[in-house]
Order: C-alpha cells, then structure tokens, then sequence
C-alpha cells in the first residue's frame, strides 16, 4: 500500500492507478479503524479496481468542547489494517496540507442537515460537507463509500454530491453491529466497562420501537417509550430519537413509506448514534 501526506503526490498516485484505465473508490475516514471501516473497504474493492482510503481527523467538523483532541488517533495499526484490506493508496494528509493558512470556504447543505445531529452539532455538517467535497476533489474518486450508521451524514453528503454535480456514485454500506448489537463506532473506545454493558440499551431500544410502530403503535408513543428505556439504562441524555423519511429526513408521523429510526444519546461522557430501517408492512 502506498502512503501520500501531499497534494501533488496522492495526485500523482492516483494518477498512476488509474493509467490502464483502472476504476477507483474512494472510503474516507478520521481513523481508529474498527472492522466497519474495513467492510467499506471491501465494498469498494467488489465495485471499483483499486481502493484508496483517507485517514484525516477534520478539525471543522467538531464543535466546541466535543473531542477533536481527544479523538483516538491510532494511524501505525489503521496503516496495517488497511493494507491487509488489500487497500492501494492512503492519503493521510496534515491539517495545513487540507487547510493551508487562508483557506475560508465552506460548503453549505440546507434541508437534510436540519434537526438530527444538525441541531445537537451545530456547524458539524459543513465541517464534513466541506472536507468530504475536498477529498473528492484531490482523488476524483468514481465510487465513494460511507456507513449508514452516519444516516444523516449520508444522506447530507448525497445531496451535496448531486446538487454540485460530483461525478461519483456514493454508496452506502449498512452498519457493522458487535454480537450483542452494538453498532462499532471509534468512540465506542471510550466506553466504561460498566457503560460498555448498557450501551447495548441503544439498539435495543431502536429494535423495540421500529417494532412497536410497525405493530400499529402511533409514532409518538413509541420514541416516549424508548426514551424511559434509555434513561432507565443509564443514559445521562438524549440528543434525539425522530423517525424520518428514509430518503428525505423529512419528519415522519405515521408510517406510509420507508422510514428510518435514528437516535443519539449520552452514556457517561460517549455520545453514541445509531439508526435503523423501519418499513411498513
Ligand atoms: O464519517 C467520518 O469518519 C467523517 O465524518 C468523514 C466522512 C471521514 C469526513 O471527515
């Protein structure tokens, strides 16, 4: 696997794979490799010839007081992860390298980056729309990968792709959940034993309700149950628990059309996130 921390030279990597005509997919990450990461990897391999990952923990995309410093930086074992993955190219570049001094434009996605984590992380999604729309400038992907266990960031970065006429088809790959059901996540590192053990109450708990609301059971009533289950598990707060239209994130009331069930909640410290699919019968 080839490494590149400069422009010019992941320029002139991707270059060179793509010489005999080779397709490429693109799976950006901020590192802390966990094997979610590593199934986007595999995708990309069935799709496109050649993969190339980005590892870059983006500075625009943390609000104030959230964990930008503290966020588990682990490149020497992510290196080795991806290149058993049989990944061709990283591009690990620095924080001047993506944002030399002056850099002062910003991409803005309105409609699907509203409520959800777009109000509990104000400015979190133009972080990530900007960085995600800079990466695809500097490796002009053909595929980009990303998990759906970051529905919303998926969906925003589709529209930001379709809206500025990216030519790159983005996939999203479904969630990797450990045995008991706990989606992996790289802040999942910062879990308690003890936390650890309750965290397993957020998939439950969406579980409990997309099948309670499938069952005939009004919106509504069913989130106020799964927060009480939440609360009584331990978590400190929740953030949200909305259904949403599946493909708009438009708010859902009752269910016509594939939805989604998404929620983010405190436990300790951790904010974790999750979501699944909830389809009418
Ligand atoms: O999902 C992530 O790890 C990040 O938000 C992304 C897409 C790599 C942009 O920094």
């Amino acid at each position: 696997m080839q490494l590149a921390r400069r422009l010019m030279a992941v320029r002139e990597a991707v270059r060179d794979l793509r010489a005999d005509g080779s397709t490429i997919a693109l799976v950006p990450t901020m590192g802390a490799l966990h094997y979610g990461h590593l199934s986007l990897v595999a995708r990309g391999r069935e799709v496109a010839d050649h993969v190339v990952a980005s590892i870059f923990v983006n500075p625009t995309q943390f609000g104030e007081g959230e964990d930008f410093d503290s966020y588990p930086r682990t490149e020497e074992a992510d290196r080795a992860k991806l290149e058993s993955a049989g990944c061709a190219l990283l591009w690990a570049p620095s924080r001047e390298e993506v944002y030399p001094a002056g850099h002062s434009t910003s991409i803005s996605v309105s409609g699907v980056t509203e409520g959800l984590c777009g109000d509990s992380r104000p400015g979190h999604f133009d972080g990530v729309a900007t960085v995600v729309a800079k990466l695809f400038n500097q490796i002009l992907p053909d595929y980009a990968l990303f998990g759906e266990k970051d529905y919303q960031q998926l969906a925003v970065i589709r529209r930001m792709a379709r809206d500025l006429d990216f030519q790159v088809e983005i996939i999203g790959v479904p969630t990797i959940r450990e045995a008991d059901g706990l989606a992996l996540s790289s802040r999942n590192a910062y879990l308690s034993d003890d936390e650890r053990k309750h965290a397993v109450a957020l998939p439950d708990a969406l579980g409990e309700t997309a099948a309670a609301i499938v069952g005939g059971e009004t919106v509504a009533d069913a989130i106020i149950a799964a927060k009480a289950k939440l609360f009584e598990a331990g978590f400190a707060t929740v953030d949200y628990i909305e259904l949403r239209d599946a493909e708009t994130l438009a708010p859902v009331e009752t269910l016509e059309r594939p939805a989604r069930l998404l929620a983010a909640a405190r436990i300790g410290k951790t904010r974790l996130i999750d979501n699944i699919a909830v389809e009418p019968r």
